[in-house]
């Protein structure tokens, strides 16, 4: 039993300490917010990225979903409602595009214009 809680007590301190470290280097966020400020992404970065990648499924009068990638309205406040960082990442979202992926480039672009609040 005393052994049990010594090797108990040691794997905590491993995972606390671990924990310590990954906090005190930068997160994926804050690279991601540092690249941004050399990029000025605005709705005419991004149009094209939606039209290559998006649109095909995504427009009125038949959109997936109901979802209208096709004008900057109905884009924007899908950017500013979060939804649209969450598919792009594909984590806790269903990952758009379905199939294949944006390039690092693209995704960066629109990383940054829904960071900086999806402008025109
Ligand atoms: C091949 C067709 C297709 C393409 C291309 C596509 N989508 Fe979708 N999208 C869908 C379908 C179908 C759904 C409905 C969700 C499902 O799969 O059940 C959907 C759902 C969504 C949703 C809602 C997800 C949710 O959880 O509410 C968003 C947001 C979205 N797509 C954004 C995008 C974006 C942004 C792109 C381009 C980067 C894209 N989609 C490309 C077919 C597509």
């Amino acid at each position: 039993m005393k052994k049990l809680i010594l090797i108990l007590t040691v794997l905590s301190i491993g995972i606390t300490s671990c924990k310590k470290q990954t906090s005190s280097t930068s997160t994926t966020e804050d690279k991601e917010v540092n690249r941004c400020e050399s990029i000025d992404a605005t709705y005419a970065t991004v149009e094209p990225i939606f039209k290559a990648n998006c649109v095909k499924c995504h427009t009125l009068p038949r959109a997936a979903d109901g979802i209208d990638l096709n004008s900057y309205e109905t884009t924007s406040n899908l950017a500013n409602s979060g939804k649209l960082a969450c598919v792009l990442k594909g984590e806790s979202c269903k990952a758009m595009p379905p199939m294949g992926k944006l390039s690092d480039q693209d995704l960066l672009n629109m990383i940054c214009w829904i960071k900086g609040g999806a402008p025109k």
